[in-house]
């Protein structure tokens, strides 16, 4: 019988394993990646057992179920973490994106009752297996190109049963994607009448249901003019909180309201978005263990100012970066996109963009055990194309992810 230092499967032909260290990174640390030429990884049980150069890997013997994979001189680098998505949505809004090109913001379009709006009717009409049907293809898409941790938002629901059929979706979902699903309850606009009631509501019924019956892990609001306001949010986020969930916020996307200011102050796992965030922001970020997420899919799609993420790792924040898959405000289907683009449009170096798209991304899901190649961490890695870690932050439009490893399997030899 073997010991179990000799079980596993052993990965070789990796040209450089690239790893942050585990944990959330801040400031200059987000830049301390290790690169080991010539190595070689052991998987046991889903969770990386052993790491080292090739020469030294232990030697299995060679046992059915045991083995070696040899990755061809590739590059491997963590599975990437996507900290904020909007997959589940019914309609389109293809209309609204043409509508925009020609000039109209995008805020006065959900001034009017469209934008958002029109994608809450969308969805509020369909039902959990229409919504799962919907969904699926793109969280895989998001899975191809290297996320294998993907947070969820409900967010369209009209009404609380609504909200709560999103919830389920995720929920069914997944036991059919093979990447980890992380859902969170967004309260996302309010309704144009009666929105007293309606906050009261949310915080007395909808979040203790939720809670209860365990259908996500975080509370995420939506703090803007044109959605709630900041008093409305802490409301909702300090319900959240004795209902023994966990809060973040969109906030600072158009408008500095002093979101961010209140998450950090109730210790929230992120703040995501930030376009509009000033010196104010980036210190109380810089300050406080909440994670800074960027989203330069919504830079791109909106033509919106971009985060300031270069200014944020100067001062010393942790940031991550997420797709914010959504139709209206960032259809990216691509986490290697949104760390390439995060290089490009917030200034991020190639380094950090990785950290951030790691251990720091799922720091933002309060997630420790993933996102660095270490002994204990699991087993989720990617075997790029190419032999250079680099084209991961480099490449524009083609994926250069070949292989996508969660908890050590490969994701194209997995049916679920
Ligand atoms: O993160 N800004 C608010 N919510 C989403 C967009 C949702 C939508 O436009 O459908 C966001 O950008
Ligand atoms: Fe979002």
């Amino acid at each position: 019988m073997p010991g179990p230092e000799r079980t596993g499967t052993l990965f070789t032909g990796i040209a450089q394993l690239v790893t942050p260290p585990p944990g959330p990174q801040r400031g200059g640390a987000m830049r301390e990646l290790t690169v080991l030429e010539d190595a070689a990884l052991l998987v046991r049980d889903g969770v990386i057992a052993w790491v080292g150069p090739a020469g030294e890997a232990p030697r299995l013997p060679n046992t059915a179920g045991l083995g070696t994979v040899d990755l061809g001189g590739v590059a491997v680098v963590p599975g990437l973490t996507d900290p904020h998505t909007h997959a589940i949505w019914a309609g389109d809004r293809l209309a609204d994106f043409e509508a925009r090109v020609e000039g109209v913001p995008y805020e006065e379009m959900l001034a009017r009752g469209g934008g958002i709006r029109s994608t809450m009717r969308a969805t509020a009409a369909a039902g959990v297996a229409e919504l799962v049907a919907l969904a699926r293809p793109r969280l895989d898409a998001l899975a191809r190109s290297g996320a294998t941790t993907i947070e969820v938002k409900s967010g369209y629901g009209l009404d609380f049963g609504a909200e709560l059929r999103m919830l389920e979706a995720v929920r069914t979902l997944q036991t059919r994607v093979p990447a980890t699903l992380v859902p969170t309850l967004l309260i996302h606009v309010p309704p144009t009448e009666g929105r007293t009631a309606y906050v009261r509501a949310v915080c007395e019924e909808l979040i203790p249901e939720v809670a209860h019956e365990g259908l996500a892990d975080a509370v995420d609001v939506f703090c803007e003019r044109e959605a709630f306001t900041v008093e409305e949010t802490r409301a909702i986020l300090t319900a959240a909180q004795a209902n023994g969930l966990r809060v973040k916020l969109h906030a600072d996307q158009f408008h500095a309201l002093g979101g961010t200011e209140l998450a950090c102050a109730l210790g929230g796992l992120s703040v995501d978005h930030l376009e509009a965030s000033g010196e104010a922001q980036i210190a109380a970020l810089a300050a406080s263990q909440t994670v800074a997420t960027v989203l330069p899919g919504v830079t791109l799609h909106l033509g919106l100012p971009a985060a300031p993420a270069r200014a944020l790792v100067d001062a010393g924040a942790c940031v991550a970066v997420g797709t914010d898959l959504n139709p209206g405000s960032s259809p990216l289907f691509s986490a290697q996109l949104a760390l390439a683009l995060a290089v490009r449009l917030n200034g991020l170096t190639p380094a950090e963009a990785l950290t951030a798209s790691t251990v720091n991304a799922a720091a933002a899901l309060g997630l420790t055990d993933r996102g660095a190649l270490v002994v204990g961490q699991r087993a989720d890695f990617l075997a790029l194309h190419s032999p250079d870690w680099r084209d991961l932050a480099y490449t524009l439009g083609l994926n250069p992810v070949r292989d996508v490893f969660v908890g050590g399997q490969n994701l194209k030899e997995m049916t679920l």
